[in-house]
């Protein structure tokens, strides 16, 4: 396919995350502050075959990798057969899930089935007591247990996301990062974006340059080549350890010249960059069942929409829409 999908910043889009639900079974206290919150209307979220559709639009306008998120994308019935349908879109090299792991463990056999191999899991904390406090649910025990399973199973890589909370996991840093010794699993330590209202309020931010210095008392953080396609994680290593530490700086050092990525919520907009509320509707143009040509002209209007860099403040309520809505 060609690649179309160049913004007004000579940046080439060619990763879709698609969000599949706004649903979710934790209710993390940096993801959507202030739960409860609205639920999308079940007419308003997309049908598999309508994001198939959009999809299949993406990957003829230059889209090679995609990585479904939600809330949480094993809530929604179905998600697997949805996996599947993906996997069987010519021109996708790349197809990954971002998920709470807490329901992944029953899945894993399919998604191997099917040819999944990449795995994003949150886990913030290896304390089952701080992991209820974080989540809103008692559920280490079965993250841990799909971490331990899939890597059994061999998918590879398997990426652990942590958000790094001062007064919350601080103390538990080197304790994730040693994971890497025994484990070959990429833990990632991410700076907590404002989402919601009430962002940043209780605790001051805990930003990469500080994670990397508590990490370099445990041993030397070797750098580790970027490769084509990688996201925005700066990567590293201990030396002889079996996986690796990544360090997403989405707020102290933005990554945005090298963005590549497009969204797809769940109620079917085209969100251009994680960190600004702008979307373009593709959703009403799908049901009034216009060609596939228009559709292509909603990706070029929302890729000409990304903004340069966002502007982020730590500290600051943005009014962001919240985390849960968007999947990352
Ligand atoms: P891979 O490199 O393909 O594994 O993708 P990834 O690291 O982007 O995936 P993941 O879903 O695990 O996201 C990790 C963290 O990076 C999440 O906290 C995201 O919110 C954050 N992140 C992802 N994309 C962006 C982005 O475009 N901008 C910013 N600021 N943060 C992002
Ligand atoms: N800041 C940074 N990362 C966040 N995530 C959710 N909310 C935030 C936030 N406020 C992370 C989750 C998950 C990924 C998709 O986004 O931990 O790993
Ligand atoms: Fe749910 Fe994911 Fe948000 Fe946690 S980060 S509340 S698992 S959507």
């Amino acid at each position: 396919p060609q690649q179309t999908l160049v913004d007004s910043y000579h940046r080439h889009i060619n990763y879709l995350r698609i969000s599949i639900t706004d649903r979710c079974n934790l209710r993390c206290c940096y993801c959507a502050p202030g739960w409860p919150i609205e639920k999308m209307p079940h007419e308003s979220i997309l049908r598999y075959e309508e994001i198939l559709r959009v999809v299949r639009v993406g990957v003829s306008l230059g889209i090679v990798k995609a990585r479904v998120t939600g809330g949480e994308p094993f809530v929604r019935k179905g998600c697997c057969d949805f996996l599947e349908e993906l996997t069987r879109i010519p021109g996708l090299s790349d197809i990954s899930v971002t998920t709470n792991g807490v329901m992944l463990k029953r899945h894993l056999p399919r998604l191997r089935e099917i040819g999944i191999r990449r795995l994003n899991i949150s886990l913030d904390t290896l304390q089952p007591e701080k992991y209820k406090q974080i989540t809103g649910v008692h559920a280490f025990s079965r993250v841990w247990d799909s971490i331990e399973t899939a890597l059994e199973m061999g998918f590879s890589p398997v990426k652990i996301n942590a958000v790094a909370l001062n007064g919350v996991n601080d103390n538990e840093l080197t304790e994730l990062a040693r994971l890497t010794y025994a484990y070959p699993v990429h833990v990632r330590f991410i700076e907590q974006m404002p989402f919601g209202e009430a962002s940043f309020s209780d605790h001051t931010p805990l930003l990469a340059p500080e994670i990397h210095n508590r990490l370099q008392r445990v041993a030397p953080l070797e750098p580790v080549n970027r490769q084509k396609n990688d996201g925005p994680a700066r990567r590293y290593r201990f030396a002889g350890a079996l996986g690796e530490i990544g360090l997403i700086t989405a707020v102290s050092r933005h990554f945005c010249r090298e963005c590549n990525r497009l969204r797809l919520t769940a109620d079917g907009r085209l969100r251009a960059c994680l960190l600004s509320n702008q979307t373009t509707d593709i959703k009403t143009a799908l049901r009034n069942k216009v060609s596939d040509k228009t559709l292509a002209g909603i990706f070029l209007e929302a890729v000409a929409s990304k903004p340069e860099q966002h502007n982020l403040q730590t500290r600051q309520a943005t009014g962001l829409n919240r985390m849960n809505t968007i999947g990352g």
